[in-house]
């Protein structure tokens, strides 16, 4: 007997942008090595891993995953990341109004200067503070849906959502 496999690896680039401290890095890391560090550093200009996922269909999907830094000392360099990114994940912390505003400027900037085709997600982060939170999920669904983006709350603490996160924007994938 033969038997022939096919294997379909789709690559893709993506980027992870938002104001610093809202656990972008702790996303990675759940993902990529399903580990949280409570400690975690802030990015120093922007850190690059890897991680493929298989799809039900049999093909993977490998991400090459830029982390950039959110301190504002850094807005300068995100061009450089987003640029040519197939996917941008957008995140802010569901407990800080504030940074639910800098995701916004982020979109807006992709939208302005990133790929016409660009797959982005609306990630609201830290949903195991439930009990502080001060951006609804309600509001967060209103602005995704008119840009057109996916949105998902996750928590990089819990593991919640991180998995689905991933699996959604390769379905999404061109
Ligand atoms: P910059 O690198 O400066 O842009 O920040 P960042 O967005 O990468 O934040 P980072 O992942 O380093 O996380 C910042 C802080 O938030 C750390 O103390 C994390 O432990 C904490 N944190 C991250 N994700 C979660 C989460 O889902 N829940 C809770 N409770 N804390 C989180
Ligand atoms: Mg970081």
């Amino acid at each position: 007997f033969s038997k022939r496999v096919s294997i379909l690896e789709t690559v893709a680039k993506l980027v992870l942008l938002g104001d610093s401290g809202v656990g972008k890095s702790c996303i990675v890391l759940r993902f990529v090595r399903g580990q949280f560090d409570p400690t975690s550093k802030v990015t120093v200009g922007a850190s690059f891993l890897s991680q493929t996922i298989a799809l039900q269909d049999s093909t993977t999907v490998k991400f090459e995953i830029w982390d950039t830094a959110g301190q504002e000392r850094y807005a300068a360099l995100a061009p450089l990341y987003y640029r040519g990114a197939a996917v941008a994940v957008v995140v802010y912390d569901i407990t800080s109004p504030d940074s639910f505003l800098k995701a916004q400027y982020w979109v807006k900037e992709l939208q302005k200067h990133g790929s016409s085709d660009i797959v982005m997600a609306l990630v609201g982060n830290k949903a195991d503070l439930h009990e502080n939170r001060r951006v609804s999920a309600e509001e967060a669904v209103e602005y995704a849906e008119k840009n057109g983006m996916f949105f998902i709350e996750t928590s990089a603490k819990t593991a919640d959502n991180i998995n689905q996160l991933f699996e959604e924007i390769a379905k999404r994938l061109p």
